[in-house]
């Protein structure tokens, strides 16, 4: 269905498995032929929802190449600021482009605390990210300290505005709300909370922009979470290294 077929207040839902540094070659490449093939088997509808894989670096092309014809997009975790140059060790969106990537995953939490990312770092990238047409999935939530302070909402809030620079629209970025505790801890914000911060976050973001939810996300939460009408999707880390759970996690979209 062409767009103006289709009820352009509701946004189809995202679901997006963040591997981490996870996965060799075989595995990583037998974990996309698995999804791949329900994908495919699903038809046209697919599972409900748009599926999108962030694999590591090194596995970009092996799985792009088993993602290809699926309808499963392909994402990085990270990139550079820049297009090229002498920045060991990182990679550009424009890499990611031609690599086959659509998104890139900027200023996950695990970048912010384990490299120093600060909000106008993450800006940056995302301006690097539209240059290479590519759209950013924007990571932010609080610490645990910062929840029991009663501050989630504001560290939210600052984020966003210290990284989302002019220019944001619908097609060109996501937010996906992570509370730092929540990630890969089995822990969940409650309903009521999630559906709280991601009302705040939708008056401060572009209209129809997707606003996922991620941090233990898991089959058997994911019908509460993505029912919520806040919650246009989810970044799925864990979960997402497993076709059964993914897969479940996508169709609980439905
Ligand atoms: P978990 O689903 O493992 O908690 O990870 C969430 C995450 O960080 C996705 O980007």
């Amino acid at each position: 269905m062409g767009p103006w077929g289709r009820n352009m207040a509701v946004r189809t839902k995202l679901v997006a498995g963040n591997w981490k540094m996870n996965g060799l070659r075989e595995e990583g490449a037998a974990l996309a032929r698995g999804l791949a093939q329900r994908a495919i088997a699903a038809g046209r509808g697919g599972p409900g929802c748009e599926l999108l894989i962030c694999p590591p670096a090194s596995l970009l092309t092996t799985v792009g190449g088993v993602l290809s014809g699926s309808g499963i997009a392909l994402g990085g975790q990270d990139c550079h600021a820049a297009p090229n140059g002498a920045y060991t060790g990182d990679i550009s969106p424009e890499m990611l482009a031609d690599a086959g990537c659509s998104h890139v995953i900027l200023g996950h939490s695990e970048r912010r605390h384990g490299h120093g990312e600060g909000d106008a770092v993450v800006r940056e990238k995302i301006l690097g990210a539209w240059r290479a047409g590519l759209v950013a999935i924007l990571c932010v939530g609080e610490t645990q300290l910062q929840r029991q302070a009663g501050k989630a909402a504001d560290i939210v809030s600052i984020q966003l505005a210290g990284s989302v620079p002019s220019g944001a629209a619908s097609s060109n970025l996501v937010v996906a709300y992570e509370p730092v505790w929540a990630i890969g801890t089995g822990l969940t914000c409650t309903l009521e909370d999630i559906a709280t911060i991601q009302a705040g976050i939708r008056a401060l973001i572009p209209s129809g922009a997707r606003i996922l939810y991620g941090g233990s996300v898991n089959p058997q939460n994911a019908a509460g979470i993505l029912g919520l009408a806040e919650v246009d999707g989810a970044l799925v880390g864990g979960a997402s290294l497993d076709v059964d759970s993914f897969w479940a996690i996508a169709r609980a979209c439905g």
